[in-house]
Order: C-alpha cells, then sequence, then structure tokens
C-alpha cells in the first residue's frame, strides 16, 4: 500500500509540499486547509493530478478540510498558521498560530496518532513544543523543521561567496529559529577543506549575520509573506529520510533531555532521522564562546515555550 502524506496547510508553503511530495513519489497526498479555504485546496489537488503525466508521478492527490481524511497518515507536515510581514518578528506570531495549532493537534491526534509530525509553523520552537505537549505523542515522533533550511541558508551563502559549488558545502548550525541560532564555522568544510583556512573571519562573520537574518531577508523582498520554496524542500528532506530509512544526519528542532544541557525543551540540534523517528540527538563537543551563544539561544526558546503555557 502507498504511504499517505497529510499536509495541514495549504498555502505557501503547502502546496509547494504538495508539488515535491508527489514529484518525489512518497506515497498518496492529502492538502487540508480551512473550511473557507476547502476549494482552493481541491483545485490545487486537481492541478497537481493533471500534472502528473508529465511530472511522471503516480498518487493519489486531494483537498479538504476535513480531518477525517488524514486518517492514518505516516507522515504530517503542518504549516498551518500566518505567515509574517515586513516588520515582524517570529514571535510575533505566536498567540495567532497558537490557537491554530490547538486546532491541528487535535485533528492529528485523533486521525493520526501513529504519524511522523513535522512542524513548520513559526515561532517554529515554540509551535513544535505546543504540538508535542498537546499531542502527548513520544518524543521521536514530533520535530521541528528549522535547522535543516538554517543550515541550507549557511552552506548556499558560503557557496554564494566563495564560488563552489554548494554539494561540496557541509556544515550545521544550532539552536533555535531566530537571530540566535548558532552558524558552526569551525565544522564547516568545503570539499573537506576547513572553511576557516579558506575564508576571512569577515568573509565568515557577514555569512553568519547573513544566515541569521536569512528568514527576514526574505520577508523584506517580499514585503507580504515568508519564505516558502526552501522550507518546503527541507521538511521534505526530513520527512522523506523517515519514510525511506534513511538515516540522514540533519540539524533539527528535536526535544532534548539532558542533551546540550537542555531539559524539556525543543532545540535545533543534529538528529539521525530513520524510520523510528528522531532516532539520535548528536551531542558535538563545543567551545567556550560556542557553548555560549548556545546558552542565549536557548534562553530565548525557553521564553517562548514559557509563554505558550503549556
Ligand atoms: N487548519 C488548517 N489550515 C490552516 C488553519 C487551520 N486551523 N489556519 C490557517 N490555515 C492555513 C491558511 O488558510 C493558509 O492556507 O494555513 C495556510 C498557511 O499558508 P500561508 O499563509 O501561505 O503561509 P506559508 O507561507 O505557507 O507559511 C506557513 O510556516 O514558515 C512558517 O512563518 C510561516 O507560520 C508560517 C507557516
Amino acid at each position: 500500500m502507498r504511504k499517505k502524506i497529510a499536509l495541514i496547510g495549504g498555502g505557501q508553503i503547502g502546496q509547494i509540499l504538495a508539488m515535491l511530495a508527489a514529484q518525489k513519489e512518497m506515497g498518496d497526498i492529502v492538502l487540508l486547509d480551512i473550511p473557507e479555504l476547502e476549494n482552493p485546496a481541491k483545485g490545487k489537488a486537481l492541478d497537481l493530478m493533471e500534472m502528473a503525466p508529465h511530472g511522471n508521478y503516480d498518487a493519489n492527490i486531494i483537498g479538504t478540510s476535513n480531518y477525517k481524511d488524514i486518517e492514518g497518515a505516516d507522515v504530517v507536515i503542518i504549516t498551518a498558521g500566518k505567515p509574517r510581514q515586513a516588520g515582524m518578528t517570529r514571535e510575533d506570531l505566536l498567540a495567532v498560530n497558537l490557537q491554530i495549532i490547538t486546532q491541528v493537534a487535535a485533528g492529528v491526534k485523533q486521525y493520526a496518532p501513529k504519524a511522523f509530525c513535522i512542524i513548520v509553523t513559526n515561532p517554529l520552537d515554540a509551535m513544535v513544543y505546543a504540538f508535542y505537549k498537546l499531542t502527548g505523542f513520544p518524543k521521536h515522533q514530533v520535530v521541528g523543521m528549522a535547522g535543516a533550511l538554517d543550515t541550507a541558508r549557511w552552506r548556499a551563502f558560503i557557496a554564494m561567496e566563495l564560488g563552489v559549488s554548494v554539494a561540496d558545502v557541509a556544515g550545521t548550525v544550532l539552536g533555535g529559529h531566530g537571530p540566535d541560532m548558532v552558524p558552526l564555522p569551525r565544522l564547516t568544510t568545503v570539499g573537506g577543506v576547513p572553511l576557516n583556512e579558506i575564508a576571512t573571519k569577515e568573509q565568515i562573520d557577514k555569512l553568519a549575520t547573513r544566515t541569521r537574518e536569512a528568514g527576514t531577508e526574505i520577508v523584506k523582498l517580499f514585503g507580504k509573506g515568508s519564505a516558502f520554496f526552501s522550507p518546503a524542500w527541507s521538511a521534505i528532506t526530513m520527512a522523506e529520510s523517515y519514510l525511506k530509512n534513511k538515516h540522514r544526519v540533519l540539524p533539527c528542532a528535536a526535544l532534548c533531555e539532558g542533551e546540550y544541557g537542555v531539559k524539556g525543551l525543543f532545540i535545533g540540534v543534529p538528529c539521525l532521522i530513520g524510520a523510528k523517528g528522531i532516532e539520535k540527538i548528536y551531542e558535538i563537543k563545543l567551545t567556550d564562546e560556542e557553548s555560549a551563544m548556545l546558552q542565549k539561544t536557548i534562553g530565548v526558546v525557553s521564553k517562548t515555550a514559557e509563554e505558550t503555557k503549556l
């Protein structure tokens, strides 16, 4: 039987997720939005069915506003919620998106209690925490998409700056999904060559700052709404690692219970994703300077998690 992918939120990111999941033949796809937007969700699903002959994929794709349709989903990716507008921080979305995540958590808990759940809605670290608390799902089954995107941005900017293939840039970004995130230049390489040896300190600082502000850079350019291509592909990479038991090691917002000195919070850390979900969190030995930066981001994440009052 084909796998089933439920996409909660059929907006900018949701529609790209549907297209990528179809093209990758990850399974049948359900695109769920609010009742007022059920027809657009159905229309997007139908459009994707009509793309299949040229896209060369077989998938049943439906649009709906009824949670019953996600019944038995293997993967749930949640983008339901408001995106940022120019001048807003991710935290400004907390109250409105917490209400939405509360509804979504109830629907997913009822109809897809075994699914691997990837949360994309911002403020990410607080929303994944809320979803975990509200569903009571096991920790290996709930994860936030942030580090995969932040690391993609870090790698992309390095490739652009140095004129090298992005395929050869390896690195990681830890911490919360906000301006305090922690790119790790010390552990970044370009084709095995340490970044510190081929880029100046000024270049590296500039790249780190751009990475921390990357979401805001896009929001400013759009004027309305936030990034959608790169968040979608990042979430799909995580889903694919789960469905195909690929054991990708990707930075994700995972529940830490002692790792990195964090207890009971979702923080961006390198995770192994396989058929059991988040199978392992890798702990990196950090320098004092890196640890101090991580502590700062943990403080911010802790505050927004507290604000959910869950
Ligand atoms: N149930 C299902 N869908 C919902 C609900 C709900 N309760 N509430 C809102 N939605 C839908 C909206 O109707 C909309 O179609 O979620 C969709 C969100 O789509 P966009 O507004 O286009 O936002 P998008 O760019 O996809 O971002 C979604 O991800 O990266 C984050 O900050 C971003 O929080 C935002 C989220």
